[in-house]
């Protein structure tokens, strides 16, 4: 019997089979409210129907690899939209959502050895748990970096030892941060850029989270490097329907950067990947195009950043966020309180620890519990409102 490969021997079930794990055991100790899975359920924007109608004989042919160009074309727009920077189709790869990028950008980009050594890959703590599979499956040495209320949320990569900078291949950053909601801005962004131009390291800039916000569009990765004029072969920027458009199921995202690094993502899915059906790709070119059920959308999310104010305001454990529809809430031992939460009210929220990795100074999820805030507005308040009685 052939042995199972030793670099996942350490890698511990997904977050969700966990949690299952640790509640479904337990009766709910009331009518459920769902604040564990950050699954979008507000409406889809109104033409999907219309548009799979119309392009439904396309499911005949084999889609593109590299993303149809009426699609390239409608990204390209909305980054000089949104970003104010203009790239060509050269410069962008349509994914089928931002996970199989993220972990496939490590595939085509990461070296196996720099500078003669082992390389390192980057990655916050806690974290999108894609990243850490990612660096594992080349063979690199993933380096968990806290990204605490100490450090912003956001992980401080330039405090650690030059040595190990030299050592990094690529580093991986969530702004909007999922489980945080934490914002780089544009300094962060250019202190990092600056980084990694000295240290020699790619940045993997997961921006997923860009479109759902409280009070500014966040900055993003491919802003600053502008700015900076950075090497683009250093900069890579992903990017998503699944929470822009609410359209998780569609499984459409996009990677945006340099074009010797993108024609190396491309050239592996030529031979590995799996591309977007047609007629999926024309959805995902109009979700592109159109703002209207982006913005209505927001505005949803503002109504839930509002309730989770009055509810949770001015308790010690509770920062808003900045970005994302998640809270990360302190609450001592994580995993009791999601235990307690759905014994005693029904209210399903996820253990923070489950997103973030033991780095020889603790988990630092295990003192807090992630909330998704994805039902509709009167659910949320009501499951808010449970978590202040209870907690
Ligand atoms: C931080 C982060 N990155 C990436 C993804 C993957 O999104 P998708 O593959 O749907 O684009 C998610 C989804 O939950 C996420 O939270």
């Amino acid at each position: 019997m052939v042995a199972a490969p030793a670099r996942f021997s350490d890698l511990p079930d997904y977050a969700f089979p966990r949690l299952r794990k640790l509640l479904d055991a337990h009766p709910p100790g009331g009518d459920p409210v769902l604040m564990a899975i950050g699954e979008p359920t507000h409406p889809m924007p109104p033409f999907v129907a219309d548009v799979l109608r119309e392009s439904v004989e396309e499911f005949r042919p084999y889609p593109p690899n590299e993303g149809a160009p009426d699609l390239l074309e409608a990204i390209g727009a909305w980054l000089g939209r949104r970003y104010g920077v203009r790239l060509g189709p050269e410069r962008l790869l349509v994914l089928n959502g931002t996970r199989e990028g993220l972990y496939n950008a490590a595939m085509a980009l990461c070296p196996e050895t720099k500078g003669g050594r082992r390389p390192a890959v980057l990655i916050p703590n806690p974290f999108y748990q894609a990243y850490m599979v990612a660096a594992l499956s080349v063979g690199a040495e993933p380096v968990f970096v806290p990204a605490t209320a100490e450090t912003g949320h956001l992980p401080d990569y330039g405090a650690l030892p030059a040595d190990l900078l030299d050592r990094a291949a690529l580093a991986y950053v969530c702004s909007p941060a999922n489980p945080q909601g934490a914002v780089a801005d544009r300094a962060w962004w250019l202190r990092l850029l600056a980084l990694a131009e000295r240290h020699d390291f790619i940045v993997l800039a997961d921006e997923c989270y860009a479109e759902i916000w409280r009070d500014a569009p966040p900055d993003g990765v491919l802003a600053a490097a502008a700015e900076a004029g950075a090497d683009p072969e250093r900069v890579f920027a992903f990017h998503s329907l699944s929470k822009r458009s609410n359209l998780a199921g569609l499984r459409s995202g996009f990677v945006a950067g340099g074009e010797k690094g993108i024609a190396a993502m491309r050239r592996l899915r030529a031979y590995a990947g799996a591309p977007l059906p047609l007629p999926l790709q024309r959805v995902a070119a109009r979700a592109w195009a159109d703002e209207d059920h982006v913005d209505a959308s927001r505005a949803l999310y503002r109504q839930k950043y509002a309730i989770a104010d009055e509810e949770l305001g001015g308790l010690p454990g509770y920062e808003p966020p900045a970005a994302g529809f998640f809270l990360w809430l302190r609450t001592g031992d994580g995993e009791a309180a999601a235990l307690r939460l759905w014994r005693e009210a029904g209210v399903r929220v996820l253990p923070g620890a489950y997103l973030g990795r033991d780095d020889g100074r603790g988990n630092p999820g295990a003192d807090r519990v992630r909330v998704a805030l994805v039902a509709p507005c009167d659910e949320v308040r009501r499951g808010l409102r449970l978590i202040r009685e209870r907690l």
